[in-house]
């Protein structure tokens, strides 16, 4: 019987450290000591092995120790409820979640995306260049001259340390790069922020967006310039928008014309935004100038090509109607979180 008793306090020590952290695990512990097979069970199956005269005494053990793992099984089943009540009180699932401000693609990016977007479609590749450009590349290769009248068109901010660089006032900059390092054909666009000394307005900024295009193969013609822009036009703004060329002048293309779109607000009829004229100015354009071609080595009686460039500011305005460039850089969430969702 000693030894029995030794064996219960053994399973005594045992049970006291038991714990449970889940019901299952609670009702495991009833099973395995308490059920009909359990351990409790087993050691009362030895009583018979217990003389007579101390029957009595190992019974008072025997309650005692039963006793006791019930005790453990109600305080380990107190303790897992009392935890789930606990999870209850700290965290009420039917109070809506706090908001997680989400952040929207800036509108000017939005409508960068969307015009790279139509014209990789079209097979043209995306280049991307310096906006610390020095002369040669801003102008110089580009067919103006230091002299030229054309450069006060885009006067723009020059850098002390050296009076050759300046901010790039176009990205036929970036032209320029890709003809110097690829051979024809090449068919690129090239999106990025520009310069222009000019004093801000509502209308003017002195620094804007632009995305340009160059296209230089052999039998390039201004048909392949105007069906490429129409497509263009009628993927950014549908179908039924009309489209008009007006002869123009750019020193690297010859001959130039801008590209007029029919008023997305009046629908042509004459309104502020067009000035009353119905028509609105998207783009200058041309085929590029023989001099730029030579300029980079490119045999301009083999090759021809088109370029175009526009301004990503004046395209969102038309699309989302927004009247102020100064919107864009202000950087107030009233006016970029109208933007939220937009694809782009
Ligand atoms: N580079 C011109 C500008 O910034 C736009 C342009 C590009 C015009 C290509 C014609 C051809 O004003």
């Amino acid at each position: 019987m000693e030894q029995l008793v030794q064996q219960i306090e053994d399973h005594r020590r045992e049970i006291a450290a038991a714990e449970a952290a889940t019901p299952e695990a609670v009702e495991e512990f009833r099973i395995r000591y308490l059920g009909t097979k359990g351990l409790v069970k087993n050691i009362m199956a030895e009583m018979k092995q217990v003389p007579n005269e101390r029957k009595k005494e190992f019974g008072q053990v025997l309650n005692d120790f039963k006793l006791f793992v019930e005790n453990k099984y109600e305080t380990l089943k107190e303790n897992l409820s009392g935890q789930q009540a606990a999870d209850t009180v700290s965290i009420d699932w039917s109070l809506p979640g706090n908001p997680v401000p989400v952040g929207t693609r800036h509108p000017l990016n939005i409508v960068r995306n969307q015009i790279v977007s139509i014209f990789r479609r079209l097979g043209f590749a995306v280049a991307e260049g310096p906006e610390i450009e020095d002369d040669w590349h801003n102008f110089g290769a580009m067919n103006l001259p230091e002299d030229h009248p054309a450069r006060d068109m885009q006067d723009t901010f020059y850098i002390h340390q050296n009076p050759s660089w300046l901010l790039r006032t176009h990205t036929s900059s970036v032209q320029a790069r890709v003809m110097e390092s690829q051979k024809p054909p090449i068919r690129v666009i090239c999106p990025g922020r520009v310069y222009r000394n000019e004093t801000i307005s509502a209308r003017a900024h002195c620094f804007f967006h632009q995305v340009e295009g160059l296209y230089i193969d052999e039998n390039v013609s201004f048909a392949d310039l105007k069906q490429t822009l129409y497509f263009f036009v009628q993927e950014m703004f549908g179908k039924n928008v009309k489209v008009r060329f007006r002869p123009s002048y750019f020193p690297f293309t010859e001959p130039s014309a801008e590209m007029d779109i029919s008023c997305l607000i009046c629908g042509g009829s004459g309104c502020n935004i067009c000035k009353h004229t119905g028509w609105v100015e998207i783009l200058g354009s041309g085929m590029v100038h023989p001099n730029v071609l030579e300029n980079f080595g490119i045999d301009s009686n083999r090759y021809t090509g088109f370029a175009f460039g526009m301004g990503v500011e004046r395209i969102t305005q038309l699309k989302y109607q927004v009247n102020d460039l100064r919107l864009y850089s202000q950087n107030d969430v009233r006016f970029l979180k109208q933007f939220t969702g937009v694809v782009g």
